[in-house]
């Protein structure tokens, strides 16, 4: 083949994957903002990102790294302020209603019918998914939050027999730990790290009631009485077992240090499982999960879900449109809600999903959630966006991390500081 023709080749061949990739993206992308930057859960998002293209739609990602989301909130006010949303984004709880209000939001109602969501899902949680009646979110799981993670080889060379169930317990293996040269509590501290700490404490001192007491109905007297001083004092003396390099550190890098036997416990919520399993270590055997010492009985949840957003008008396109209903009907698939939910953590978030493929960790969750909410004790996380705005739950985190920080502060005082600070940012 002379020159020429190898040049021609090889402008039609460029010109044909120019046409090909024409077509794919003709067929519509999906932008999802989240916060799923760990390792175990990029491998979760990825289950969604590949869904997606087989359906022959393109996935964007926009993933914005940090815990807990604070980050990814920023990014996503700024690109919506800007008049430039993604398709779809990780919002939860109230805020779902925040966002609707502000006219940002789109119905899936759509989508909702033809896949019978209102049969599917449990119906306090499909009203979380609405704004005036109408879908504009799908949730894909539930985490329970009041979770203790330990390494039962770490636990068992330090001459802890299991792990602890009381905080009394808890705080006699920490010194154990202590003592045999490891960290006791892998934490990293972030306010929102502190936050899940001081939310487990509030759960495991006052129980299901007067946590709700607290952080629904924002009760005076639950905040100034003396059960939240009690509160406090433990939070102090957990704080003398957590990682003394801890400042700043991200969670997963803290799971990391129960991995690989560094540190011998951890007070996190379930996405933490996904660090485990992204690394092959299998639940009941490399590590063990147990509930927040004191919570047994109490559930305490948030609801992952990808609010959707109308598009600009670049970007509202039939094929973008196609493929955020996409997305939004493979989310409650079985397929996707099985998978994704064994990457993350997570327990699924239809009704009646074989559990079976499922860890002992996921069995013992679907279980004691189903029980939790028989007994009215299933608890809405504050730390993690299910009872509160942004702006009260952003007022707890300072007062929480502010009194990690100082040595000094008085665990008498803080629970006023708390109220009073929440009724600020509530106003
Ligand atoms: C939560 C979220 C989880 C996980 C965690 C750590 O808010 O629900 O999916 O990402 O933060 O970032």
């Amino acid at each position: 083949m002379n020159l020429v023709n190898r040049l021609a080749l090889a402008v039609s061949f460029a010109s044909l994957c120019t046409l090909t990739a024409q077509a794919a993206e003709s067929k519509g992308s999906v932008e999802v903002v989240h916060y799923w930057t760990s390792g175990g859960e990029a491998k979760s998002a990825d289950v969604l990102k590949q869904l997606i293209e087989k359906d022959g739609f393109t996935w964007q990602n926009s993933a914005v790294a940090g815990g807990g989301g604070a980050a990814a909130m920023t990014v996503l006010k700024t690109r919506a302020v800007s008049g430039n949303p993604p398709s779809a984004a990780q919002i939860k709880g109230p805020d779902i209603q925040e966002w609707g209000k502000l006219g940002l939001l789109t119905s899936i109602d759509n989508v909702a019918q033809a896949n019978h969501w209102d049969t599917l899902l449990p119906p306090s949680i499909a009203e979380l998914m609405k704004f005036d009646g109408h879908y504009v979110a799908v949730p894909l799981n539930i985490h329970r939050i009041n979770w203790l993670w330990t390494n039962p080889d770490v636990l068992r060379k330090a001459g802890v027999a299991h792990a602890p169930t009381t905080l009394e317990e808890l705080y006699a293996a920490g010194d154990k730990l202590k003592a045999a040269g490891f960290i006791a509590i892998a934490h990293g501290g972030q306010p929102w790290q502190d936050t899940t700490v001081f939310e487990g404490l509030v759960l495991s001192i006052l129980g299901a009631d007067g946590f709700k007491k607290a952080f629904i109905d924002n009760d005076e007297a639950t905040f100034t009485g003396p059960k939240m001083t009690e509160v406090f004092v433990a939070l102090r003396k957990l704080k003398t077992y957590m990682d003394p390099n801890g400042a700043g550190q991200d969670w997963n890098m803290e799971t990391a240090k129960v991995i690989n036997g560094q540190a011998g416990m951890q007070l996190m919520g379930d996405w933490a499982k996904s660090e485990w399993s992204a690394v092959g270590k299998k639940a009941g055997v490399d590590y063990e999960c147990a509930p927040f010492p004191g919570t047994q009985g109490i559930y305490s949840y948030t609801i992952d879900s990808l609010a959707m957003f109308k598009l600009s008008s670049k970007n509202d396109t039939p094929g973008n449109n196609a493929a955020r209903d996409d997305l939004a009907k493979i989310a409650l698939e079985p397929q996707f809600q099985t998978v994704f939910n064994q990457n993350k953590g997570s327990i699924p978030v239809i009704k009646g999903l074989d559990m079976s493929p499922f860890d002992s960790c996921a069995q013992a969750s679907a279980k004691d959630f189903a029980e939790a909410e028989k007994a009215g004790t299933l608890a809405p996380s504050m730390a993690f966006n299910m009872s509160t705005s942004q702006a009260v739950q952003g007022a707890v985190f300072d007062v929480v991390s502010n009194f990690m920080s100082n040595k000094d502060a008085d665990p008498a005082k803080a629970g006023k500081q708390m109220f009073a600070s929440i009724k600020a940012a509530a106003q």
